[in-house]
């Protein structure tokens, strides 16, 4: 703080982006490396309503491990197996959970959807919202349908106000949307900046540990530097959940990035209706649905999310190049490793792309980077190459390594029963994961050690 004066108003630096402090601007944030991030906010005054908060309370006891009681891994279902999955099972007494993602994405429609849910099965829930009227949410609400008598609407956002009423109705579920839209007097900066949100997180959080209400948190991701994202208060809270997907295709994937109470990586899959967001339990159906017949360059392979299988399509287009230099792109997948997949066909199996253009999708508008894609994306961008069609019952998965060898990856089995219950016929996989896999019958399965051998496959 050497730049600042011993009395007067410190200005800091914050990262609108990971919240990262300093004392003077930066081009790029040394915390995650993003550029134009960093946004001028007047320092504290040491008067921080979290301290106000804190000096406040009784002073809090030790307690034995042995004496806590079984109460704090109480779950409540959300009303939704999917939410309820990346959760860990439900949700958590006491928990603060954060829902990220773009604006209009559907974060609103869900948590209004689950304190629906969850007032129809007896539960106090409030919803505040600094974003909507009174009217909107009820319109909405009528949209989704269903009753909820112990559903109570406040449009607030002043957080000394909220913090009072929370209090006093003690609800057993809290739902803040959003927390860019929140304000706290004692801080000085404007709504949405990284101090205000993190100074009004931290108020709730002590709220929902102090009280044992679990609180859901809505958190815009922006692109803009004047507002705070979510990631600026990843730290604080027990869970983050990730809204993802394309606002103009229909369906909606609930990513579980860090949870204090459940394994991470899980996703929820969830679909926009006109009357809200359905869950879809089958997701491998719905993302092969409308799969094109006898086209070459599409191959289907077998991701895992967490515990979950999901088949996916990739497509790929090989085209003769107008230019000098040939393109290349990936669509809801890595480019750098569609880049080192091309360079592993032209090498090791004499496919030459160098007058190509190349293009890699997966199907659906879905982000999928795992390595098990490989072998897919390296037989769909030869299959489009050699126009050849590969038969539409195959399913394709393993690493590839850069000699072209075809690497073991996990969860084999799960992934060739995935592929027989949706009536798929072949399983090309890695030979070195051939042998966890014996038991499996009803499916022909074909071992491959390299590259060069999966291509030639018909
Ligand atoms: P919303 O939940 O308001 O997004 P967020 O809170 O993440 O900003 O979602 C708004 C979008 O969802 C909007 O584009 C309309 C669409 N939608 C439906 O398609 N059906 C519905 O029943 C509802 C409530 C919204
Ligand atoms: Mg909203």
């Amino acid at each position: 703080m050497a730049a600042a004066s011993s009395k007067g108003r410190k200005t800091i630096f914050y990262c609108s982006n990971c919240g990262y402090e300093s004392t003077k601007w930066m081009g790029q944030c040394p915390g995650c490396h993003e550029w134009n991030t960093f946004v001028e906010e007047p320092g504290g005054t040491g008067r921080t309503a979290q301290g106000q908060f804190r000096r406040k309370k009784t002073l809090a006891r030790p307690v034995r491990l042995a004496d806590v009681t079984a109460e704090t891994n109480e779950r409540t279902s959300t009303g939704f197996s999917e939410l309820d999955r990346v959760l860990g099972g439900g949700i958590v007494t006491g928990s603060m959970m954060l829902i990220g993602g773009d604006p209009g994405i559907g974060k609103s429609t869900i948590l209004l959807q689950v304190c629906k849910n969850l007032a129809g099965r007896g539960k106090t829930v409030l919803y505040i919202s600094g974003e909507e009227s009174l009217a909107q949410i009820r319109m909405r609400a009528d949209r989704i349908g269903g009753q909820a008598d112990s559903l109570y609407l406040l449009c607030e956002t002043n957080l000394a106000d909220i913090r009072q009423i929370i209090e006093e109705q003690k609800p057993d579920v809290c739902v803040i949307d959003s927390i860019q839209t929140m304000y706290n007097e004692e801080v000085s900066s404007a709504p949405g900046s990284v101090s205000q949100v993190r100074e009004s997180t931290a108020v709730l959080l002590m709220l929902a540990k102090g009280l044992g209400i679990s609180v859901f948190i809505v958190g815009h991701v922006t692109k803009e530097g004047a507002v705070a994202g979510p990631r600026v208060l990843e730290h604080m809270v027990d869970t983050v959940l990730y809204f993802e997907g394309d606002r103009h295709a229909s369906y909606r994937i609930l990513r579980g990035v860090k949870n204090r109470f459940g394994s991470t990586n899980e996703i929820g899959v969830f679909e926009m209706r006109g009357s809200g967001l359905v869950q879809v339990e089958n997701p491998s159906e719905y993302m092969l649905s409308g799969r094109p017949v006898d086209a070459s360059g599409s191959v289907v392979t077998c991701a895992v999310e967490g515990s979950r299988p999901l088949l996916l399509e990739i497509q790929a287009l090989v085209a003769r190049t107008g230019f000098g230099m040939p393109r290349r792109t990936a669509a809801g997948t890595d480019y750098n490793r569609v880049n080192l997949l091309a360079a592993v066909l032209e090498k090791r199996c004499g496919i030459d792309l160098s007058n190509y253009d190349t293009y890699v999708n997966i199907a659906g508008g879905i982000r999928m980077t795992e390595p098990a894609l490989d072998l897919g994306i390296t037989m769909a961008i030869a299959s489009s190459y050699q126009d050849i069609v590969i038969p539409e019952k195959l399913v394709a998965f393993g690493e590839v390594g850069l000699s072209g060898e075809v690497r073991a990856v996990s969860q084999v089995e799960n992934r060739v029963m995935e592929a027989k219950r949706l009536g798929f016929e072949t399983v090309v996989l890695p030979k070195a994961n051939m042998k966890s896999c014996k038991s499996i019958q009803g499916i022909r399965m074909i071992p491959v050690e390299t590259v060069r051998e999966a291509i030639l496959i018909r």
